[in-house]
C-alpha cells in the first residue's frame, strides 16, 4: 500500500446509512488514519432518503468505528481516534435520490465544507446505493453542476485537474446491455479517469499478489501454458446464507453477484499475458484481452458447461434459500454456480478453467488452484493412486491466506511409496502483520487517481458478454427442481458430474 497521504478531500457517500458504509468504508477509513494516510482535512457528508441529522449521521458513524475498535486489540493511539479525529466535518444531506433540490443542498453543504479547506479539497463520490439510483444519481450530479464535466472534458478546461472523482458499487448493470447502457451514461457526464468502478476482490492482498508470484519470478512464467497446466480450478465458497440480503439476492443471484466480478477478475489476473509494466492501462488492457478469448457458453452447450444451485435447509446451517426474508417460496434463483470455460489463445487452448461459487457451502475457501499435467510415464506404482498425484500450485486467497505447492517425495522406509507433501507460504508466519482490508487500498488508490486496481469499462462489459450468454441460455432450460443442495455441503451433484465427466475432481478440503 502507498505510503503516501491522501489530499485534502470531501468525501460523499449516497447510501451512507446501508451496510456497506457501516461495514467496510468507515472502517476501512479509520484503519487508513491509524496508519496517519489520512489528510488533515476530510470531510464526510452522508446522502440517504433516511430523515438523519449531521448529529444522528455522526453517532452512526461513531458506532461503526466503536464496532472496529471492539474487534481489533488495537493500540492506545488507534483507540483514541474517534468520529472527531477521523473526520473533520460530518454532514448529512436527507433526501430522495432523485430529487433536484437535494442536490442544491448537497452543493450548498460542499460549498460551505471547501470553505474549510486550506487546500483545495477533492471531491470523491462514493454511490453505494442499490444499483437501480446510480443512473439516477449520475444524472442529478450532472445537473445540480457537482459533476465537473460542466467544461465539457476539454483538455484546456481549468477545472480539469480538480474534477471529482466517482466510485461506483458493484453490480455494474444486471447483463450487457444495461451495463453498456450504464457506461455510455458515465461517459456523458464524468470523463473517464475520473471513474471508478469498484471490484473489492482487487484490493486484497492475495489477489494483488497474484502478478507479483506469476511476473516476480522467473520460474512459472515458462510453464504457465497448456503443455505444463492441466486445468486450473477457481473456488470461493462462503459458509454464511444470504442473510439479510434476500430481496437483493432475488434480483441477482451468484452469477451476478459473485462471477461476473470477482471470479472473473481472478481468472483473468491468473490467465492474462504478461503487462509491459504495473501501469494501470498496461494490465487493464492485458485483462480485457483475457476475458475477450473467454468462450461464450451458448444455450447449446449451458447445459453441459454450467451448473446452477441452491441450498435448502439443513441442521447443521438452518433455513433454506427460499426460507429466508425476502425470497420467493417458489424462487428459481441461483445461489451456487459451477462453470466450465474455455480460453480461446495459444496459451490455454486445451486448458479448462472450472469456477464455482456459492452460499451456505461447506466453510468459507477462496482459492485458485493450477493443477499441472501428470509426469510422461508411471514408474513409481506404490501410491494410492497408482501414479504419483498430479503437482498442485494453490493460491489461497482467503481465508488462511498464502500459497501451497503440492508436490511428491518418497515416503521414508522400506518400500518406494510416493507421497504428496506441501510447501506452504503463509502471510502470517512470513509477515507476521495483520493484511489490509480491501476497501483501505482501494480508498487510498482513488484519492490519489491510481485506478490500476479499478476495473475498466471495457472489461466490464466483456464479463457480461460472458455472463449474459449463461444467462440467456438458463432463461431457455427447464425449470430447476430447487433446492438441490443442503446447507453445509459443497453444492449440487451436478457440480461433481460437470467436473467429473472431464476425468478430474474439485480440490474439497
Ligand atoms: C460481495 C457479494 O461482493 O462479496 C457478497 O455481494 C459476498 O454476496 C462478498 O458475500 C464476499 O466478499 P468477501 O470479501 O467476504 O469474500
Amino acid at each position: 500500500m502507498s505510503t503516501e497521504k491522501a489530499p485534502s478531500t470531501t468525501m460523499v457517500i449516497f447510501g451512507a446509512t446501508g451496510d456497506l458504509t457501516k461495514r467496510k468504508l468507515i472502517p476501512a477509513l479509520y484503519r487508513l488514519k491509524t496508519l496517519d494516510l489520512l489528510p488533515e482535512t476530510f470531510n464526510i457528508v452522508g446522502v440517504a432518503t433516511r430523515g438523519y441529522s449531521d448529529a444522528d449521521f455522526r453517532s452512526h458513524a461513531e458506532k461503526a468505528i466503536d464496532a472496529v475498535k471492539a474487534k481489533s486489540v488495537s493500540e492506545e493511539r488507534e483507540q483514541s481516534i474517534g468520529v472527531d479525529t477521523l473526520f473533520s466535518n460530518v454532514r448529512f444531506v436527507s433526501t430522495p435520490f432523485d430529487k433536484r433540490e437535494g442536490y442544491a443542498e448537497l452543493a450548498k453543504v460542499l460549498d460551505s465544507l471547501d470553505a474549510g479547506c486550506t487546500t483545495p479539497c477533492s471531491r470523491l463520490y462514493y454511490l453505494a446505493t442499490p444499483p437501480s439510483f446510480f443512473p439516477i444519481i449520475i444524472e442529478q450530479l450532472h445537473s445540480a453542476q457537482l459533476s465537473g464535466f460542466e467544461g465539457g472534458g476539454r483538455a484546456d478546461d481549468p477545472q480539469r485537474d480538480h474534477a471529482p472523482k466517482i466510485i461506483i458499487e458493484k453490480p455494474f448493470g444486471v447483463d450487457m446491455e444495461s451495463a453498456q447502457t450504464l457506461n455510455a451514461l458515465v461517459s456523458r457526464h464524468f470523463r473517464e479517469e475520473q471513474v471508478y468502478r469498484i471490484d473489492h476482490y482487487l484490493g486484497k492482498e492475495t489477489v494483488q499478489n497474484i502478478l507479483f508470484f506469476r511476473f516476480a519470478n522467473g520460474i512459472y512464467e515458462p510453464i504457465w501454458n497448456r503443455r505444463y497446466i492441466d486445468h486450473v480450478q477457481i473456488t470461493a465458497a462462503e459458509a454464511i446464507g444470504v442473510e439479510n440480503r434476500g430481496k437483493y439476492f432475488e434480483e441477482a443471484g451468484i452469477l451476478r453477484d459473485m462471477v461476473q466480478n470477482h471470479l472473473l477478475q481472478l481468472l483473468s489476473l491468473v490467465a492474462m499475458e504478461p503487462p509491459i509494466s504495473m501501469e494501470s492501462e498496461a494490465i487493464r488492457s492485458k485483462k480485457v484481452d483475457l476475458l475477450d478469448s473467454i468462450r461464450a457458453i451458448t444455450s447449446e452447450d449451458v447445459a453441459t458447461n454450467s451448473v446452477r444451485g441452491q441450498y435448502g435447509p439443513s441442521a447443521k446451517t438452518g433455513a433454506g434459500y427460499r426460507d429466508e426474508e425476502g425470497v420467493n417460496k417458489e424462487s428459481q434463483i441461483e445461489t451456487f454456480a459451477a462453470l466450465k470455460l474455455d480460453i480461446d489463445n495459444w496459451r490455454w487452448s486445451g486448458v479448462p478453467f472450472y469456477l464455482r461459487t456459492g452460499k451456505r457451502l461447506g466453510q468459507n475457501l477462496t482459492e485458485i488452484a493450477i493443477h499441472f499435467k501428470a509426469v510422461p510415464h508411471c514408474m513409481f506404482t506404490e501410491t494410492i493412486t497408482g501414479c504419483p498425484e498430479n503437482n498442485i500450485l494453490v493460491l489461497k486467497i482467503q481465508p488462511d491466506e498464502g500459497i501451497t505447492f503440492q508436490f511428491n517425495v518418497k515416503r521414508p522406509g522400506s518400500s518406494n511409496y510416493v507421497e504428496s507433501v506441501p510447501m506452504d507460504f503463509s502471510y502470517k508466519e512470513s509477515f507476521k502483520t495483520k493484511l489490509p482490508e480491501a476497501y483501505e487500498r482501494l480508498l487510498l488508490d482513488c484519492m490519489l487517481g491510481d485506478s490500476t486496481l479499478f476495473p475498466h469499462k471495457a472489461g466490464i462489459e466483456s464479463s457480461w458478454r460472458i455472463i449474459t450468454g449463461i444467462l440467456d441460455g438458463w432463461k431457455e432450460l427447464p425449470k430447476e427442481d430447487f433446492p438441490n443442495y443442503s446447507g453445509g455441503s459443497w453444492g449440487p451433484e451436478a457440480s461433481d458430474t460437470l467436473i467429473e465427466k472431464d476425468g478430474r475432481v474439485w480440490r474439497n478440503p
